[in-house]
């Protein structure tokens, strides 16, 4: 025990009570700074004799270490503790369900049209695509509808403001029906390429699936909706061949054959005989009910001379149908809308 005992206690205990590495210094400054306590003994050494100046030296310099030794412990201690906070502040909760990147789906609509693509695909039909802003030639007039037929009216047809560079008014078109015309015509060299060869015209086998306009919303109609178009154009196609493949997609695309098509007669400007396509299912909540899917007819001759090709030697059909109601009908969707309002707690439940 010596009088300098005091003072290294109340270094240590000094020390102990800084919180922050700022205290610390602060602390460390009174006992080993220039003016600190114990840099003040150590001037005082100068009024000694050369043996007391000794003796005293050793003193205080044990006294001076025993204070460096407890600073340095409580610096470490504070930087140990900020460590702990910094780990703490940053810590990872691994319990946490973690964030998900959804997985997206595609549109209801768009898997049946993948299914209707893939169906008729393996029945040897080509999938083609044409533009949604159309002519009058190419919506109505090819497909032999008379001038002042009603269906050109402003109040089914979407009118483009906007003429070609021909002069001639477009629409959103009404129907797929046109791309009959298109697809047909752009073959047309390839069909006289073949005739001039003496062989069979290539047939013509087709489906056209895509985006339709008109002026018309409620439950079971939107302004904008799909149809796909088909058409079948050979020397020897009948009506015979329309009820055989359009059963066949039926029957796959419902995957069931508990199924009922009835070709029930109806009028088209562009079929002659014309026919609506209802099914009806032999189970299930539709039980007992016709429904409507297609409409579809033998291709009139005036259209099939617009295909550029001899109605005398070719024949064939078309039909279109309406993809959202299939897509409703497969899944037991009862509102149109709600495929085109974009909630995705329903379009999730298609994933
Ligand atoms: N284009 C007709 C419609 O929109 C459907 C149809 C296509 C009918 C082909 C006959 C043949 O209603």
């Amino acid at each position: 025990m010596n009088d300098l005992a005091p003072l290294v206690h109340d270094a240590q205990a000094d020390f102990e009570r800084a919180a922050a590495p700022a205290d610390l210094e602060n602390a460390k400054a009174r006992y080993l700074g220039k003016a600190g306590l114990i840099t003040e003994q150590l001037k005082a050494l100068g009024a000694l004799t050369p043996d007391d100046k000794k003796a005293r030296g050793a003193l205080i310099n044990a006294a001076k270490q025993q204070i460096e030794a407890a600073l340095n412990a409580r610096r470490e201690a504070l930087a140990h503790a900020d460590l702990l906070a910094q780990l703490k502040a940053e810590a990872l909760d691994v319990s946490l369900p973690g964030r998900q990147r959804g997985t997206g789906g595609l549109h209801p609509v768009s898997l049946t049209m993948e299914r209707i693509e893939a169906i008729f695909g393996s029945m040897g039909f080509d999938v083609a695509d044409g533009p949604e802003i159309e002519t009058d030639w190419y919506s109505f007039t090819a497909l032999n509808n008379p001038e002042n037929h009603p269906a050109r009216s402003m109040q089914d047809t979407f009118y483009v403001d906007v003429k070609d560079a021909e002069g001639r008014w477009l629409n959103l078109r009404p129907h797929t029906s046109p791309m009959q015309v298109r697809y047909a015509r752009a073959h047309a060299a390839k069909h006289a390429e073949a005739v001039a060869r003496g062989q069979a015209m290539p047939e013509i086998r087709v489906i056209a699936p895509g985006r339709t306009y008109r002026v018309d919303s409620d439950a079971t109609h939107s302004p904008m909706f799909h149809q796909c178009e088909g058409l079948w154009i050979g020397e020897n196609v009948s009506f015979k061949d329309l009820k055989v493949v359009f059963g066949d997609f039926c029957r796959r695309f419902f995957e069931t054959d508990e199924l009922e098509l009835r070709f029930r007669p109806s009028f088209f400007p562009f079929t002659e005989p014309s026919a609506e396509v209802d099914i009806a299912f032999a189970s299930g909540p539709l039980k007992g009910h016709w429904l409507e899917v297609a409409g579809s007819g033998q291709v009139h001759p005036n259209v099939v001379r617009n295909f550029g090709l001899d109605p005398e030697r070719y024949i064939g059909f078309a039909f279109g149908m309406g993809p959202d109601r299939l897509t409703m009908l497969r899944y037991g969707v009862n509102d149109l809308r709600l495929f085109f309002d974009g909630d995705l707690r329903f379009l999730s439940q298609f994933r």
